[in-house]
């Protein structure tokens, strides 16, 4: 397949998926959005042909995806406005998360789950987890203002169970729905079917990672941006003191490997030497990259 027609497919999978989104958002069939997209599948048909496509035509295939990209965007910004995709200000002060409403009713899941165990895990579970999120941070804060580090051990675990808990379960009531079940398709089944090798695959090892978790936890599937690949993870309680659905931005070893040979056990020293070489470009830029990725706050 030639390049032009690789771009063409690439938009008509794009005009396809945007159809499908704002059939979700239920988007009114009369607005200007609609039109434009059914136009621009009418183009696309017409270039069809293999190797028929002119560059004449593919520039404006190329403008009319760019007005369209543009609309979209016109569209995402309104939405933030009225708060329903992104909140009007995507930002979670210490200390005042809330617990975020079911998407569906609590007896919605039953008979898989009844609506006793859902009514409790959330009101009961999930609103303690959304507490002790809110108390850590409250804490830290204090300990920042006070210049007073001697609980940043406790405060910490805390962070991350809590804040884990409050994370992992949002992400559970959303991955779940009343007309849920069957199987993945489009892009995620590639993906899927890409690294596990096929749907049943993936479904076994999720299964035998779930069943085999120690103790008390989580099974998870999960997307690794530098690998580019799926993974299936298990998580004991919620954490190992990492708060999931955080991407980290400025990491420092401090393995005795790192430091040991030079400093011997003034652990102190290396840290504080430390700052000396941080590359600051560097924790901006994937700072800025993380940014990119914007999930409804709660
Ligand atoms: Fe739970």
């Amino acid at each position: 397949m030639g390049r032009f027609e690789e771009y063409v497919k690439e938009v008509m999978e794009w005009n396809e998926e945007m159809k499908k989104f704002m059939q979700t958002e239920q988007v009114d069939r009369d607005d200007e959005m609609w039109t434009k997209l059914d136009d621009l599948a009418e183009v696309m048909e017409c270039m069809q042909q293999p190797g028929q496509l002119t560059n004449e035509q593919l520039l404006t295939l190329q403008s009319r995806v760019e007005e369209l990209h543009d609309d979209m965007e016109d569209y995402f910004i309104k939405r933030q406005a009225l708060g329903t995709i992104y909140m009007n200000e995507p930002f979670v002060e210490a200390g005042k998360h809330e617990l975020p409403p079911l998407p569906y009713a609590y007896d919605a899941l039953e008979p898989v789950i009844s609506e006793e165990i859902m009514r409790l895990h959330h009101t009961k579970h999930h609103q303690a987890y959304v507490d002790g999120l809110n108390r850590a941070e409250r804490k830290l804060k204090e300990a920042r203002k006070r210049g007073d580090f001697s609980l940043v051990k406790h405060w910490s675990r805390e962070l991350a169970f809590h804040g884990s808990g409050h994370n992992l379960h949002t992400i559970f009531w959303n991955n779940m729905s009343p007309n849920g079940g069957g199987r993945p398709s489009g892009k995620l089944l590639k993906e899927i079917e890409r690294y596990f090798g096929s749907f049943e695959a993936f479904k076994k090892h999720f299964t035998e990672a779930a069943k085999a978790v120690e103790g008390v936890g989580w099974a998870l599937l999960v997307w690794s941006p530098r690998a580019r690949h799926l993974e299936i993870l298990q998580s004991e309680l919620h954490m190992l003191l990492t708060q999931w659905d955080t991407i980290p931005l400025l990491v420092l070893d401090v393995w005795e490997h790192a430091y040991y040979l030079q400093y011997k056990n003034e652990r102190a020293d290396y840290v504080n030497n430390w700052w000396e070489i941080v590359n600051w470009n560097d924790v901006e830029q994937r700072f800025l990259k993380a940014k990119q990725l914007m999930w409804k706050p709660s």
